[in-house]
């Protein structure tokens, strides 16, 4: 992982409705049409537009995403993506869940977003093993990240502790990994 790509990710503990962005992500279910979880908080901070607006969208397939406007929210945008349900970890979910912070990243580099925050997705309801999950995650941004040069920041907010724990570990593995492939 390139010095110029770590320097733009981040990771830090928090509620993701709180994130002063360009654009949150939403981990979503293929209705759009809201639940628990993160889901839950971004619909009430947001208010009853975003619902509306989700209404509009006609779903989302595991892996895709589509994005919204934020309304009550800090952030302009709302990019909904839908993570897969952990069944094991043979039936294709680390691709899906990496299509997923694909997709995101794909939309806010067109819609020339800079800063963008993602929650744990898929590690809560849908069962993916946190650390599993964050490697996937936090792999595909950085690979992600040197298409996307005006991408400035990429946030993960861990909702607990142990969360930001697991994050902050498997970056500092991933980024000793890669040292090893391109010495400085
Ligand atoms: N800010 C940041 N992260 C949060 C917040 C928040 N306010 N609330 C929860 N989280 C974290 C959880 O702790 C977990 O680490 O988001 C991560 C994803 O958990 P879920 O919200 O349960 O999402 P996911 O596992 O992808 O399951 C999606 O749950 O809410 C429903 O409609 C949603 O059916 C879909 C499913």
């Amino acid at each position: 992982m390139k010095p110029e790509v770590l320097n733009r990710m981040n990771i830090v503990r928090g509620d993701i409705t709180k994130e002063q962005v360009d654009a949150i992500v939403n981990a979503a279910n293929p209705t759009l049409l809201g639940g628990g979880g993160v889901d839950g908080a971004i619909h009430r901070a947001a208010g009853p537009e975003l619902r509306e607006e989700c209404r509009t969208l006609g779903g989302c397939e595991p892996g895709e995403a589509k994005i919204t406007r934020g309304y009550r929210l800090p952030s302009r945008f709302v990019i909904h993506t839908v993570g897969p349900i952990w069944r094991g970890g043979t039936h294709g979910e680390p691709e899906l869940l990496a299509s997923c912070y694909r997709n995101c990243l794909r939309i806010a580099a067109e819609r020339g977003l800079r800063t963008l925050a993602f929650p744990s997705i898929s590690t809560g309801a849908y069962g993916y093993p946190i650390r599993a999950a964050a490697r996937v995650a936090l792999s595909t941004v950085a690979a992600e990240l040197e298409k996307y040069p005006n991408i400035e920041e990429v946030r993960f907010v861990c909702f607990s502790g142990s969360d930001e724990q697991v994050y902050r570990e498997t970056l500092r593995e991933l980024a000793a990994a890669s040292e090893g492939s391109h010495p400085a």
